[in-house]
């Protein structure tokens, strides 16, 4: 039986868990008239129970035994924000298993064992809500599994990470290098000590996996998403894309390609006057091409402690509804085994940078590459002369695999001295 409060257990009380502990004080009164029912936060498992966390808590509430709080049948329902695998994932199973519902912050987790969990809800019956885990405070997973529900989703194209976004942003707005930016990220407190998780495209690959999942129908896990990070990135391309009329964006890309599911993490350029190139700083949107609804798009705040408490926040209210009223939330909809395409058969415009030779017949030799392979070229022109020349080529759509043979032949030919860049071309064709 229910009390008449909602009496809520979090894991973790960290940057997301603490402003959930706050928001919920704040608004304490509209969430009560709002939800039909006060909220009240029982028990708060953290590693370390004598931390100053600067919020105004009941000592008796804290544990540092995670089980503990899973296990209280003075819990209603589990926030799960300590992140990571372990014990997040045995955490959860617990709960759910009690017939807890579970709300959770951890796109690691999901986009990696998400089946299990979606498996474990579904046969307790119980909500699993983690509108937290992707875009921050932006709405997404709602919108794409309810709101769109009677639409068929062709295409995501987002920007789901707000460290690179940053650091892009000040290369191009700034002319800062890329170990620049970072540092300039760091001191912010956008960037980790260690950036591998945002800059090498992992943490954007988990909510990528996330989302395709969302919207095909299909289980997508994080290493079915093809992953470049933003490390190779430089001012030479930078310079390019802007006279070209782009900018380059850390994209996350999910389609659907002939009834298979494309997804993939990477660097690209885009036009200057495509939506997404408006998104900067550290701010996350996702871009949605649908049938009916057609382009839409989802802009806000994608990471922060006050920002992701807001959709924790949300997910508790909506499976609190759900348990006092009966019902439950829209559950797993990966109904379908969609395959994976690999990233060689999928098809993109492409931009390339060759360091070449100025010499007679070079363009000729290198355009002779291109065609070979099947890889139409859009425009080509030359910057400099003499042995320092550049070839700047834009390609027409082509396959992956095609482009990759095509920049594995151009490093072998003479007049060549080095492929300095290819970079993907999204949005314009
Ligand atoms: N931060 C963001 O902007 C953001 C945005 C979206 C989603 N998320 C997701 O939200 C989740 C939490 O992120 P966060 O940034 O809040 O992490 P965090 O600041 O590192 O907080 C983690 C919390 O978990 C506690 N904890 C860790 N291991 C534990 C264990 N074995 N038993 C009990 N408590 C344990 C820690 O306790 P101590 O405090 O004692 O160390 C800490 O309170 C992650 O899944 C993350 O991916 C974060």
């Amino acid at each position: 039986m229910m009390s008449p409060a909602l009496r809520v257990g979090l894991l973790g009380c960290g940057t997301v868990g603490s402003a959930v502990l706050r928001l919920l004080g704040e608004q304490r009164e509209d969430i009560t008239r709002r939800a039909g029912f006060q909220v009240d936060v029982t028990r708060v498992a953290v590693r370390d129970p004598h931390r100053d966390r600067g919020i105004a808590l009941d000592p008796s509430v804290i544990t540092d035994d995670p089980n503990v709080v899973v296990k209280d049948p003075d819990v209603d329902v589990v926030c799960e924000m300590i992140g990571g695998v372990e014990p997040a994932r045995s955490l959860i199973l617990v709960a759910l298993d009690a017939g807890k519902p579970v709300v959770t912050a951890n796109k690691e987790l999901l986009a990696t064992m998400g089946r299990d969990l979606f498996h474990r809800a579904e046969s307790s019956g119980v909500d699993l809500a983690f509108e937290a885990a992707v875009g921050g405070a932006i709405p997404l997973v709602r919108p794409l599994k309810e709101s769109l529900a009677g639409d068929r989703v062709r295409r995501l194209m987002g920007i789901v990470n707000g460290t690179t976004n940053f650091i892009l942003t000040r290369m191009s707005q700034d002319g800062l290098s890329f170990d620049e930016a970072l540092e300039s990220a760091r001191s912010l407190g956008y960037a980790e000590a260690d950036p591998s998780a945002d800059v090498d495209g992992h943490d954007a690959a988990a909510k990528c996996a996330i989302l395709a999942s969302i919207a095909f129908n299909s289980r997508v896990v994080a290493s079915d998403v093809y992953r470049e990070g933003i490390g190779s990135v430089n001012q030479t391309d930078i310079a390019y894309a802007a006279g070209l009329g782009y900018v380059i964006k850390p994209l996350a890309i999910a389609e659907l390609e002939d009834q298979d599911v494309a997804a993939r993490v990477h660097p690209a350029m885009i036009p200057a006057d495509h939506p997404l190139a408006a998104v900067n700083g550290a701010f996350n949107a996702v871009f949605v091409e649908s049938d009916h609804a057609g382009e839409l798009m989802f802009f806000g705040q994608g990471a922060g402690g006050d920002p992701t408490a807001t959709a924790v926040v949300g997910d508790v209210i909506r499976v609190g509804r759900n348990l006092v009223l009966g019902g439950r939330a829209v559950g797993c909809t990966c109904y379908l085994g969609r395959r994976i395409r690999p990233m060689d058969d999928m098809e993109g415009a492409y931009y390339v940078l060759l360091d070449v030779r100025d010499r007679p017949g070079v363009l000729a030799q290198v355009a002779g590459v291109f065609g070979r392979n099947d890889v139409s070229i859009k425009s080509v022109w030359q910057e400099g002369t003499g042995e320092e020349a550049q070839l700047v080529l834009i390609t027409h759509r082509a396959r992956e695999g095609a482009l990759q043979t095509t920049v594995r032949e151009l490093a072998e030919l003479s007049p060549v001295s080095g492929v300095r860049s290819v970079l993907r071309v999204e949005g314009s064709e």
